[in-house]
C-alpha cells in the first residue's frame, strides 16, 4: 500500500484483534490515512510485525498487548494509548472468535467464551472509549467513532455456528443501543458486517468440501478480497460519517442474497 491521501490525519484509532486477518488490515488502512494506530491483541510478536509493516510505510502507532476479556488490561491499554497519542477517538472493535464443535456437543463454557470475546468485550472497549471521549468535552467527543465488527451471521443462520451468530446479532443491537445512548455527545457507533474473507478464523473450513460448497452457493461463487472492507471502514471512521450512527453496514458481495 502506498502512502498518499490522508483522510484521518490527527485521529487516534484503537484496533482490537490487530494481530491477524481483518484487524491487521484495518490497522494498516487507518495508518495509511494518517491515523495513529493502537494495536491490541494477545500475541505481542504478531502485533510487533504489524506495527513494523505500518512504520515501514511512514505510519505511526504502538502495540499494546491485551486480552480484551480482561477489564484491567483494556483500561491499561487505553491509558497507554492516551499517554502516547492523546484521547482515542476511533475504535475498531474487531477481536472475535468462533467456538469448536456443533451445538449438541458444545459446552456452556464454550458458548460463554464466544459471548465474552464477541459481545462483552465489545461493550467494555466501547464503554472505555466513550467514557474518555465524553470526559474530554464536546470538541473531542464529536470526533468519536466506534465501529463494531459484526458479521453476516447476525442476519443469516450460518451452518454449525449458533453461538457465533447469536453473538454477532447481539453486536448489531448493542451498536444501536449505544448509538442512542451517546448520540447527544457526538459519539457515533456503527457496526460493519462482512461476508466471508479468508483469515485464520475460517481458512481451514473454507478449504473443506463443505466450505467449497458454501462458496459455490453464493451469488458470485467467491469469497471477498482482503481490501474489500477498506472504503466502508474509512467512511465510518471519517468526518463524513457524522450523520451516520446506529447503522449496520453490510459488505458481503451479495453472499446473503
Ligand atoms: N473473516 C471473515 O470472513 C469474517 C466475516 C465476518 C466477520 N468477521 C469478524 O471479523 C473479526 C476479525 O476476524 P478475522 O477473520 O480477522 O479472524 P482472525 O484472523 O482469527 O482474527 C481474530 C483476532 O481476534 C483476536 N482475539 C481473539 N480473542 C482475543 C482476546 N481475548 N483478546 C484480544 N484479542 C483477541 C486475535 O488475536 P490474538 O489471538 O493475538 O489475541 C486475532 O487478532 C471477528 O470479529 C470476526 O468475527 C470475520
Amino acid at each position: 500500500m502506498a502512502l498518499n491521501s490522508k483522510r484521518l490525519e490527527g485521529r487516534v484509532a484503537l484496533v482490537t484483534g490487530a494481530s491477524s486477518g481483518l484487524g491487521r488490515r484495518f490497522a494498516q488502512v487507518l495508518a495509511r490515512e494518517g491515523a495513529k494506530v493502537v494495536l491490541l491483541a494477545r500475541r505481542q510478536d504478531r502485533l510487533e510485525e504489524v506495527l513494523a509493516s505500518i512504520t515501514s510505510l511512514g505510519g505511526s502507532g504502538m502495540a499494546a498487548p491485551c486480552d480484551v476479556t480482561r477489564e484491567e488490561q483494556v483500561i491499561a491499554a487505553f491509558d497507554l494509548a492516551q499517554e502516547r497519542f492523546g484521547v482515542v477517538d476511533t475504535v475498531i472493535n474487531n477481536a472475535g472468535m468462533n467456538a469448536e464443535g456443533g451445538p449438541l456437543d458444545q459446552s456452556r463454557d464454550a458458548f460463554a467464551s464466544v459471548m465474552d470475546v464477541n459481545v462483552t468485550s465489545v461493550f467494555m472497549v466501547a464503554r472505555e472509549a466513550a467514557r474518555r471521549l465524553i470526559a474530554a468535552g464536546p470538541e473531542v467527543s464529536e470526533r468519536g467513532r466506534i465501529i463494531n465488527i459484526a458479521s453476516i451471521g447476525a442476519r443469516k443462520a450460518l451452518a454449525g455456528v449458533p453461538a457465533y451468530c447469536a453473538s454477532k446479532a447481539a453486536v448489531v443491537m448493542l451498536t444501536r443501543s449505544l448509538a442512542r445512548e451517546w448520540a447527544r455527545h457526538g459519539v457515533n457507533v456503527n457496526s460493519l458486517s462482512p461476508g466471508y474473507i479468508s483469515t485464520e478464523i475460517n481458512s481451514d473450513w473454507l478449504n473443506t468440501p463443505a466450505g467449497q460448497k458454501m462458496i459455490g452457493a453464493t451469488s458470485r461463487r467467491r469469497i471477498m478480497a482482503e481490501d474489500s472492507l477498506d472504503e466502508a471502514l474509512l467512511f465510518l471512521s471519517s468526518d463524513g460519517a457524522r450523520f451516520v450512527t446506529g447503522t449496520d453496514v453490510v459488505v458481503d458481495d451479495g453472499q446473503t442474497l
